[in-house]
């Protein structure tokens, strides 16, 4: 079967890339492109692109200026990159636990957390479901705390009709391969802000001062660069910046995103529909005036019913594919645990032992009955 996420015009734009001359100094910009359309997707002012979305949220963390002595508060429950990012940036990653019925960070959760040391909060849309919303924002404005959004997950989700990513200071997004949209590896950041906007792009680029946050403007023009006098580095930085082959497919990416966000959406609803009514799976809660893009269909198990373990035995016997549990809680991991042992979010902790991620980009005539069917029989079995 023909891989459905990739379509003509990922090799098509590739293929023009290095047929310009690749590296493609001469060539069409996907890069640039790329980035001008995903702001105005979003509807924000400028998109920066990166190598990856841990990169990114490692630069959103720098820009806003968190440095060696801060604090950020962030949610254990994510994948890690959200507090090895904190590191990245010489800072300590504080966790605050999440709410038992949306799994994200609130207000009411990252307050208690608040002290001198704090330096920004980082909540992440966590399996598609925004966790910033504008009276979170204002909040921490009024802590004067900006405020990232860890957005990898959360293509188009949104919550007061505004996208996710674009509430707070700046939004991270990653086109890793498991993403609403790849291009393999690869991360955009978000923001209305120019200061910030230059910071990232600096940062992503080795400090290089003539560099633009413009979209297209990612490059230094060829005779700037050529001559001897001409000075690189104004700032400190890395070099994070995505690949024009990246920057190809994701361009071409980014014009089905729609697609994407609506099949997973579709494919969420089906598995929901199944799950109504079931007395030991409680579906990641959608608050009114948010739309979940759903990266994931995540759903807490009660293993007084029926033990994680068995329950997956049971989908698969039942012909399911298989699904995915939470990582473990940032804190939990070895690494972490040595430099933080006294943590502890009982919430998230619950839910990482309980939680079942259902994959929602399955073709869905093709894939998704057979995935209905097996979630119907280990229910009804479990019932
Ligand atoms: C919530 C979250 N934050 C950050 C990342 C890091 O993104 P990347 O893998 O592109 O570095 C990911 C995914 O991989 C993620 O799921």
């Amino acid at each position: 079967m023909k891989n459905w996420r990739i379509g003509s015009n990922e090799l098509a734009y590739v293929t023009e890339l290095l047929n310009g001359g690749f590296p493609g100094r001469q060539s069409r910009g996907f890069v640039g492109e790329l980035e001008k359309n995903f702001a105005e997707k979003t509807g924000s002012k400028y998109a920066i692109s990166f190598t990856n979305g841990t990169a990114t949220l490692h630069a959103a963390l720098v820009a806003c200026g968190v440095g060696p002595g801060d604090e950020v508060i962030v949610p254990p429950l994510t994948m890690s990159s959200t507090s090895l990012a904190v590191l990245h940036a010489g800072a300590k990653p504080v966790f605050a636990d999440v709410d038992p019925d949306t799994f994200v960070l609130t207000w009411e959760t990252v307050k208690p957390h608040i002290s001198s040391r704090t330096k920004a909060v980082m909540p992440v849309n966590l399996y598609g479901l925004p966790a910033v919303t504008e009276e979170f924002v204002r909040q921490a404005d009024s802590c004067g705390l900006p405020v990232i959004e860890d957005s990898a997950q959360c293509f188009l989700g949104k919550a007061d009709g505004r996208y996710a990513g674009t509430i707070g200071k700046i939004g991270s997004f990653s086109f890793q391969n498991s993403k609403h949209m790849t291009c393999g590896e690869g991360g955009m950041t978000v923001t209305d802000d120019p200061e910030l906007a230059q910071k990232l792009r600096r940062f992503s680029s080795l400090g290089y001062g003539q560099i633009s946050a413009e979209p297209g403007k990612s490059k230094i023009d060829k005779n700037v660069i050529a001559a001897p006098e001409t000075i690189r580095h104004v700032e400190y930085g890395f070099n994070y910046r995505l690949s024009e082959i990246c920057g190809a497919v994701a361009l071409a990416q980014l014009e089905r995103l729609d697609e994407f966000t609506a099949r997973r959406i579709r494919c969420a609803e089906a598995f929901m529909e199944v799950i109504d009514g079931c007395k030991f799976l409680k579906v990641q809660k959608t608050p009114a005036n948010t739309v979940n893009s759903y990266w994931a269909l995540a759903a807490e198990l009660d293993q007084n019913t029926v033990s994680w373990k068995e329950f997956q035995q049971e989908f698969l016997k039942q012909g399911g594919d298989g699904f995915y549990g939470a990582w473990r809680l940032a804190y939990q991991e070895p690494f972490f645990a040595a430099l933080y042992p006294q943590v502890s979010c009982p919430v998230a902790e619950r839910l990482q032992r309980n939680m079942i991620q259902f994959k929602t980009h399955y073709l869905f005539e093709e894939e998704m009955p057979s995935q209905l069917n097996a979630l119907k029989s280990v229910i009804s079995k479990f019932s």
